[in-house]
């Protein structure tokens, strides 16, 4: 059930020029692409490439763990790193440097505990009816077209639904809300022009806006702590501290778009990499037939194949540390201060770590890829995100065995979040 992927050999002299010449603030041309030829030579010729801006690029699994593991001297915290990206004071400047993800303990951990406490097993587990339900109506609708976009009509019209009714946000009103998520993160990107921070700004302005009523609602008419993630962030305590209004919205705003454009990447790209592997979906589709009337060995097979997919093709491509002290990354000394990019998407396929790294393998065993990160920030909502992939890819796959990409889908144009942003194809 496996295909290579085919990339063309490169002489080593080659794979050096590469990673001497990188620079994430100017990309090659055709990097988007396909950035596996050049993370492939970062990994072999510069694992830790110091670039021109002084920060550090990490390509090898071993040396992203260490960091990962290492919290106390590798921070999260963006402060220092975003007051001359976005300006100190700035919507976006706020939101990030106030969100669990770019913070370190104390905040992180109060946060990330009220978060936990409500995506549980069971909380997640309650999800799968309303999703199965959602995916399907989805399909009705395309089945009825006799196709669509895959990232328009089905693989973004998922996680909005999901994240949505974790705050309780009301139908009506989640129109918006891919375009500000889509925003907002875009300015993560490694360059930003003052077009994108401008609407960066404004997205998360406008959030701040939307959350304030939407909260004062939510305080007025509380939902279920146990099940309504909202709620449990207005209402709880960790160690006798609620949070702040504004660690309240900001971490909203975090939640709502954390969820989402990487969700909708795992979804679009598992399914049009099933469309660039031929061998690997007939196989999937066979082991599913095979098994059509055994619910645990489908679920064990569409599990596999997600995390193959995220580990292939990772929706968020690259983490970012500050050390906090002299330290040392794969035996290179890093001063304190040293700015660290850590590239997922090199990482996920390192041949120490995943044999054949570059087949993608939807059996694969033992696939601890770190298309979650690692550590103490590991994804939230990872089982969340599994069972989106699972239930749209295995539902998707069930109705439409013979969908066809009807033309070449659009990248979307990201060195961090990899995926597409229009995909159209046929059923029929
Ligand atoms: C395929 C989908 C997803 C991918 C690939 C993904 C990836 C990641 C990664 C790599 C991190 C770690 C960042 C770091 O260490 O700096 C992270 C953190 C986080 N993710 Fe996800 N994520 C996904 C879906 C979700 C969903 C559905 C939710 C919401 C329910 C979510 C909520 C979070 C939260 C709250 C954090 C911050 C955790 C912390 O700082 O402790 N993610 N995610």
């Amino acid at each position: 059930m496996f295909q290579d992927q085919i990339t063309p050999p490169m002489s080593a002299a080659r794979a050096r020029e590469i990673a001497t010449a990188f620079d994430l603030r100017a990309l090659p041309a055709d990097f988007l692409a396909n950035p596996y030829p050049v993370y492939t030579a970062l990994r072999e010729h510069e694992p830790v490439r110091h670039m021109p801006d002084g920060s550090v690029f990490i390509t090898r699994y071993a040396d992203l763990v260490a960091v990962y593991r290492d919290a106390a001297t590798f921070s999260s915290d963006k402060h220092v790193e975003f007051a001359p990206k976005y300006g100190a004071g700035s919507a976006l400047y706020e939101h990030h440097t106030t969100s669990l993800v770019f913070n370190d303990p104390p905040l992180h951990t109060r946060v990330r505990k009220l978060i936990m406490g409500a995506l549980t097993r069971r909380a997640i587990a309650d999800m799968e009816s309303g999703l199965v339900a959602l995916v399907d109506s989805l399909l009705d609708a395309i089945e009825a077209r006799g196709g669509g976009d895959l990232i328009e009509d089905f693989a973004s019209a998922i996680p909005v639904e999901i994240i949505g009714n974790l705050l309780g946000v009301p139908h009506a009103d989640r129109g918006p809300l891919r375009a500000w998520s889509l925003a907002i993160l875009g300015a993560l990107e490694p360059v930003v022009s003052p077009a994108q921070h401008a609407l960066g700004n404004r997205s998360v302005s406008e959030m701040l806006v939307y959350l304030r009523t939407l909260v004062a609602e939510r305080r007025q008419r509380p939902g279920d702590p146990e099940r309504d993630v909202l709620t449990r962030l207005i209402q709880g305590e960790v160690d006798g501290e609620r949070l702040s209004e504004v660690e309240l919205l900001q971490n909203c705003i975090f939640l709502l778009n954390a969820g989402h454009e990487t969700t909708t990447n795992l979804i679009g790209n598992g399914l049009i990499l099933l469309e660039e592997f031929p061998a690997a979906k007939a196989g999937l589709l066979a082991d599913l037939r095979a098994t059509a009337s055994e619910a645990a060995a489908q679920e064990q097979l569409l599990t596999l194949a997600v995390d193959e997919f995220l580990r292939f093709e990772s929706s968020n491509q690259l983490g970012n540390r500050r050390a906090l002290k002299p330290t040392q990354v794969g035996n290179v000394d890093l001063p304190e201060g040293a700015l660290v990019t850590l590239c997922i998407g090199a990482a996920n396929r390192d041949p120490a770590q995943f044999a054949r790294p570059e087949t993608l393998d939807l059996k694969r065993e033992g696939n601890k890829h770190l298309a979650f990160g690692f550590g103490i920030h590991q994804c939230a909502g990872l089982s969340l995100a599994r069972l989106e992939g699972r239930i749209a890819i295995g539902r998707f796959l069930q109705r439409f065995p013979d969908y066809r990409l009807s033309q070449a889908p659009v990248r979307g144009g990201r060195a961090r979040f990899r995926g597409f942003l229009g995909a159209p194809f046929s059923v029929s």
